[in-house]
């Protein structure tokens, strides 16, 4: 089953070694956001977004992307790392409704930020997302996926 993962990951790339795990399940496009990126989502039966936290939500090229290019009707989730606390996701959440869209599932954990002040202190969240962040997002997705596919007609 074909997904697509739309993602920013710039801080120290914590949210991309979640997506690398993930993808190792097979099937899975990763599409580095931009605010002006179009691109042609409906071939996939699953749809992905992922960023780390930035001001207390998904990095704002992720939601332009979605609000651009999501198709209507699609199965979505999200993957997010934070530093200290997690992102509201109240604007995904609206953008993925006004299209129709499921939301079937979330999967945050914290990550590695030096940003501003912090790396003063050598930053916090060190070490993280480690081995076990990463299991247990490729697991997340794996359940996702099969709820997907348990819904779509058999061929
Ligand atoms: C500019 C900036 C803003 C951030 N804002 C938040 C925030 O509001 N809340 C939070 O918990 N972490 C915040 N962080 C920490 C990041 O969300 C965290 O380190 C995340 O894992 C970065 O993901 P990435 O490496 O995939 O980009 C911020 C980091 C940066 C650089």
């Amino acid at each position: 089953m074909k997904t697509a993962i739309v993602y920013h990951s710039s801080h120290h790339g914590n949210t991309k070694k979640l997506l690398d795990a993930m993808a190792q399940e097979g099937e899975v496009t990763l599409l580095a956001a931009a605010s002006n990126l179009d691109v042609d989502l409906a071939g996939y039966e699953l749809i992905g977004f992922a960023s780390g936290t930035y001001a207390s939500r998904l990095h704002e090229d992720v939601l332009r992307c979605a609000e651009r290019n999501l198709p209507s009707g699609k199965p979505v989730f999200v993957v997010y790392t934070y530093g200290a606390w997690r992102p509201k996701l109240s604007n995904l959440e609206q953008i993925v409704r006004s299209k129709g869209g499921m939301l079937l599932g979330v999967y945050g954990c914290p990550g590695f930020c030096t940003f501003g002040p912090l790396k003063l202190i050598g930053g916090i969240a060190k070490g993280r997302p480690n081995a076990q962040d990463t299991a247990a997002a490729a697991a997340f997705f794996k359940e996702v996926r099969s709820r997907v596919e348990g819904k779509q007609p058999r061929g």
